[in-house]
């Protein structure tokens, strides 16, 4: 097995089938997963490469720096198709080859995660000597069967910017840095700084302000939420990032802008959402509460480079 970076459109596409096998419940576009690259390489280390067999991909691994963590942490995955009878054995190769490309950049700590869904995946981790560090329960919600209402407090990113064109970025950053500094990492957590988000927000096309959501009262934004509709499959969408600022929280606002979402996706035609948390997170136990069924954990695995 050899490894290749991707370069040409149909490289792109080699990689994207075999992550969307992978990830039936957010399939993605070629070009976006592209894009999504391009700009993440502005900002930090970040290499896209496939493992190649009999010249054919059977493995596609995105390792990314953590901007959110001062350790040299980063992310990275090892997708191939999980019907592939020589799925282990390409795992533990993928794994290897994101491991070394971690200690080229400097890096300090690789992280993955595994799907419980694909029972085969952790043992080959815990053999090259990974770690479990984290344990996150996913789950979906079937959106016919809830009747959730709209909420006024509730406003796009983009229509709050369109209200709010010098400070607005400004206000959404703050927000999302004291909503995200109580997240569930395994890391310490590291304040985005203001623009590096801001590139992020206006300047990256896989950000969609209209699927953006925050709770604004009062001339405050209290807290937001984001959905991801698949555009390969407008049926699926993925939620998360729901974050209330401390000053706000056990006022219901996360859960009136988690009803917003379900209601706005309902609207669009889109049948189940899928969302992972941190398991003794309250965002699951309210997520449960909302109709939310868990599928299966996913887990995070950790190894020192
Ligand atoms: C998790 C979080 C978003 C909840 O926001 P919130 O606006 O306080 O939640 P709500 O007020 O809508 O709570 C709804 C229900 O969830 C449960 N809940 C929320 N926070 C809870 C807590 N700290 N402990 C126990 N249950 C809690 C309760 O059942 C609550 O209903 P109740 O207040 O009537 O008992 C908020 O604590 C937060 O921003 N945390 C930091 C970021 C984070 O971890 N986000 C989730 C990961 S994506």
């Amino acid at each position: 097995m050899n490894f290749q970076d991707l370069t040409l459109d149909h490289d792109w596409s080699d990689a994207v089938r075999i992550r969307n096998l992978y990830n039936w419940t957010n399939p993605v576009l070629p070009s976006d997963e592209r894009n999504s690259f391009a700009m993440s390489r502005k900002q930090r280390n970040d290499a896209r490469f496939v493992g190649v067999v009999d010249g054919a991909a059977v493995s596609y691994s995105p390792v990314t720096e953590t901007t959110n963590s001062p350790n040299g942490d980063y992310w990275f995955a090892a997708f191939v198709d999980p019907n592939d009878p020589h799925r282990e054995s390409y795992l533990a190769k993928a794994v290897e080859e994101s491991m070394r490309r971690i200690a080229a950049f400097g890096g300090k700590r690789g992280m993955v995660e595994s799907r419980g869904e694909y029972e085969w995946e952790a043992p080959v981790l815990l053999e090259l000597g990974f770690e479990k560090t984290m344990t996150l329960p996913f789950s979906c919600l079937e959106v016919a069967e809830h009747d959730y209402s709209y909420h006024p407090q509730v406003v796009t990113f983009s229509k709050f910017l369109e209200l709010h064109p010098e400070d607005g970025v400004h206000q959404i950053w703050r927000c999302e840095m004291e909503c995200a500094a109580d997240l569930p990492l395994p890391f310490p957590f590291v304040e985005t700084p203001y623009e590096v988000f801001r590139e992020r927000i206006l300047e990256d096309p896989n950000v969609d302000l209209t699927c953006k959501f925050l709770f604004w009262e009062d001339g405050v934004l209290r807290g937001l939420t984001t959905l991801w509709p698949s555009k390969v499959n407008p049926k699926l969408a993925a939620t998360g990032i729901t974050g209330t600022r401390p000053q706000y929280r056990r006022q219901g606002v996360a859960r009136r802008m988690k009803e917003h979402v379900i209601a706005w996706s309902k609207e669009r035609g889109i049948e189940k959402i899928f969302t992972d948390n941190e398991e003794n997170n309250p965002m699951f136990q309210l997520n449960l509460q909302l109709g939310f069924r868990k599928l299966f954990d996913y887990e995070v695995y950790s190894k020192s480079c």
